[in-house]
C-alpha cells in the first residue's frame, strides 16, 4: 500500500492546496495531510480549526486523512509509516527553498523520497498568505478558498464581503 504525506501550514486551505490533494489521492493508496502545529509561525487559525477545515474540503474524498503534527516532518512521516512526501511547485521562486528542503530530508532520511506536482497552472500565483492579506482589507476571497473557509476568515476578520 503506498501511503503519502502532504505536509504544510493549510493557515488556510486554498484552491491551490486542494488541487494537490486531489490529484495527490489518484497517485497513491492513502494520502495523510499533515498540519503542521507551530504556534511560532504565529497562525491566523489554530491547527484545530485548519484540521476542521480540510476534513470539511476534502469530505468527499475517501482515502485522505488529515492529522496535524508538531517536530519534525520526517519524523511524522516516519510515524506514519509513510516514505513518499508530496510537495506542490507552484512557480520556480519556490523551487529553492522546496529543494533545499527536500535534499536535506533526504540526507538526515534516506529512506523518504519527496515528490513534487506541479500546481495545476490557474492556481500558480495562489498563496495563503494573499487570501489572508486580501481579506483583511475587504476583498471577496471566495475565488481563492472553499465557501466554509470564507466564513471563518470574514468571522476572524469581522469583516462582510
Ligand atoms: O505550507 P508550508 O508552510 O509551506 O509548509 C512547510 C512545511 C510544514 C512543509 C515545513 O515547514 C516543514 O516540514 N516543517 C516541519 C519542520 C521540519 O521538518 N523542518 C526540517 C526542514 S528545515
Amino acid at each position: 500500500m503506498l501511503r503519502a504525506i502532504y505536509p504544510g501550514s493549510f493557515d488556510p486551505v486554498t484552491y491551490g492546496h486542494l488541487d494537490i490533494i486531489r490529484r495527490s489521492c489518484k497517485i497513491v493508496d492513502e494520502l495523510v495531510v499533515g498540519v503542521l502545529n507551530n504556534n511560532a509561525k504565529m497562525p491566523l487559525f489554530s491547527v484545530e480549526e485548519r484540521v476542521k477545515m480540510l476534513e470539511e474540503a476534502t469530505k468527499d474524498l475517501t482515502n485522505v486523512r488529515i492529522v496535524p503534527f508538531h517536530g519534525l516532518l520526517i519524523d511524522f512521516a516516519r510515524q506514519m509509516d509513510a516514505f513518499v512526501i508530496i510537495r506542490g511547485l507552484r512557480a520556480i521562486t519556490d523551487f529553492e527553498y522546496e529543494l533545499q528542503i527536500a535534499q536535506s530530508n533526504r540526507k538526515v532520511a534516506p529512506e523518504i523520497d519527496t515528490v513534487f506536482l506541479t500546481t495545476s497552472i490557474e492556481y500558480a500565483y495562489l498563496s495563503s498568505s494573499i487570501v489572508k492579506e486580501y481579506a483583511r482589507y475587504g476583498v471577496d476571497v471566495t475565488q481563492f478558498v472553499p465557501i466554509e473557509v470564507v466564513d471563518r476568515i470574514k468571522e476572524k476578520y469581522n469583516r462582510a464581503f
